[in-house]
């Protein structure tokens, strides 16, 4: 009985596993051991846990960074574009009407301080006040305003006007156009640009109609 206790110690002696830190040895080949197919998954372990594989390479995650970031890009344009698909399609213009200060802020003459901001010319004679709108009526040029001549003078095509507008040489078939003006409550010159007189050629003039001037 003893002898065989013995011997089953001596045998377990062999088997027993290897003591930690140390790799465990593979076991003998068999002869009737079939080659296992590659592993294509992680094998559970004895207790029924996936072995975790190795984590990816830096390069596969900026990969895939850079391919989630084109398509968080390509439909955030495309929601923007819906956005703006039901917003109004305005274009801001500065207004037609505004106010230039009162008939007595002007000395006989023509005034060029609005013609940046306005394309307009003040001008102002014994009887009358009125607004020239600065569009050389030949082809639509902003003419200059000749002091020392006395006139108005178009870069373009050499047309000629006198201190009034009326044309008299060059292309230009008529006189400059004229904007409305009125005196609003307060005493100020309002212009509005948007509504013109004219003297259309071989036709009557507008510039006595009401509205045309302001009389002094
Ligand atoms: S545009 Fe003024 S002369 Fe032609």
């Amino acid at each position: 009985m003893d002898g065989a206790n013995n011997q089953e110690l001596s045998q377990e002696s062999k088997v027993a596993p290897p003591v930690a830190g140390e790799a465990a040895a593979p076991p003998p080949p068999s002869a009737s051991a079939k080659p296992s197919p590659p592993a294509t998954r992680p094998a559970p372990n004895a207790a029924g846990a996936v072995v975790e594989s190795a984590s990816d390479p830096p390069v596969n995650k900026m990969r895939r960074r850079i391919v989630w970031a084109a398509v968080v890009g390509f439909l955030t344009t495309c929601f923007l574009m819906f956005l703006r698909f039901f917003l109004p399609r305005t274009i801001f213009e500065p207004a037609s009407t505004f106010r230039i200060g009162s008939p007595g802020d002007y000395a006989l003459g023509v005034d060029t301080k609005w013609q940046q901001q306005y394309r307009i010319w003040v001008t102002k004679t014994s009887d009358r006040l009125f607004v020239i709108y600065a569009r050389c009526t030949h082809l639509g040029c902003t003419p200059d305003w000749k002091a020392s001549e006395n006139k108005f003078k178009c870069p373009c095509h050499g047309s000629g006007y006198d201190s009034e507008g009326i044309n008299f040489e060059g292309p230009a078939p008529r006189p400059m156009d004229r904007a409305h003006v009125e005196l609003d409550p307060e005493g100020q010159i309002r212009v509005d640009i948007a509504r013109l007189y004219d003297w259309p050629k071989g036709e009557s003039s507008d510039f006595d109609q009401p509205g045309a001037y302001i009389s002094l």
